[in-house]
């Protein structure tokens, strides 16, 4: 058995996200088109460690400890596998935004269960991985294989759609986050008059045009969003078109807002103009499937 491996983790965007409802067990039926992108954090897992699971990261204010996503989804890995006597380092180097909509501590736990996977040689198929990565967090079954999904239940219930034909996406978390409860709390107090068609968007996708796809990038959450919150989301959409993105869109609960570019030349122009004004602002692109 080898004793050390990287895995890189993705960050996610939301092509769509329609909220649906809410359900008894107190979490929301969502229905969500979600994407890969290359922005990642790199995961490193040693099993030549000291008693227990241990996590470390290049950031001082995230937990280091077991309510770290990641310490949880190896947790739960080992117990599925049964296997105890465990001496686990988790170390994360962190690039994608936190508390950003970017699904960055879901992909981090995705990633250390396809490399305890691999480590251990357990073989399990992703979608028994996606089993033991919903115990974590709803967005971290779509993390373990990642690239184009309609994610529908709670998020778990995941159906493979065409790949997002290439481009460039220009990531831009404004100086705060948003409460991910808080903004689920909004919603359910307010009637939705607008939905993502999200079809239509699986329709744009098996076609391959990329018009058609940011003509239908959507998130419902835009319309439950705090007064002075909102006009800095719309005023960093505001920026991505005007520097030539096809679609803009927040993504998630926010509040990282992305711009979708065919022309790499015009995206990296947006994402120096943003990048002044806003340190957490990324140039990227999208990525297919990992496993
Ligand atoms: O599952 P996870 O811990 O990532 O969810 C974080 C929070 O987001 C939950 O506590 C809940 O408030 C909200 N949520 C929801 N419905 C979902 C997913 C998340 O209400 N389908």
């Amino acid at each position: 058995m080898n004793n050390m491996l990287k895995v890189q983790a993705p960050a996610k965007l939301n092509l769509t996200l329609d909220v649906l409802g809410k359900r008894p067990d107190g979490y929301h039926n969502l229905r969500m088109v979600m994407q890969s992108v290359s922005l990642s954090d790199s995961i490193t897992l040693s099993t030549d460690a000291a008693p227990g699971i241990h996590v470390s990261t290049n950031l001082s204010y995230l937990p280091n400890n077991e309510n770290n996503l990641a310490a949880k989804a190896a947790s739960a890995f080992f117990l599925y596998a049964g296997i105890d006597n465990i001496s686990l380092d988790i170390r994360i180097d962190k690039r994608i935004p936190v508390c950003a909509g970017t699904a960055g501590g879901s992909s981090d736990a995705a990633a250390v269960l396809r490399g305890l996977n691999q480590l251990y040689s357990t073989g399990y198929p992703a979608d028994i991985l996606e089993r033991i990565g919903e115990t974590v967090g709803s967005d971290v079954p779509y993390c373990v294989k990642g690239g184009t999904v309609l994610a529908e239940g709670k998020g778990e219930i995941l159906t493979t759609l065409s790949p997002l034909p290439d481009c460039w996406f220009v990531l831009c978390k404004p100086g705060f986050s948003i409460s991910t409860p808080d903004l689920f709390h909004s919603i359910d107090g307010f009637r939705l008059r607008h939905h993502p068609d999200t079809d239509g968007m699986i329709k744009a996708l098996n076609t391959g045009n990329l018009r058609e796809v940011s003509l239908r990038m959507y998130n419902v959450f835009e319309d439950v969003l705090p007064k002075g919150r909102a006009d800095v989301i719309q005023e960093i959409k505001d920026s991505m078109l005007d520097g030539g993105a096809l679609g803009s869109c927040m993504t998630g609960t926010g509040s990282t807002v992305y711009g979708l570019f065919t022309s790499q030349e015009k995206a990296e122009q947006t994402a120096q103009i943003l990048k002044d004004r806003y340190r957490d602002t990324f140039l990227t692109q999208n990525i297919p499937c990992i496993i």
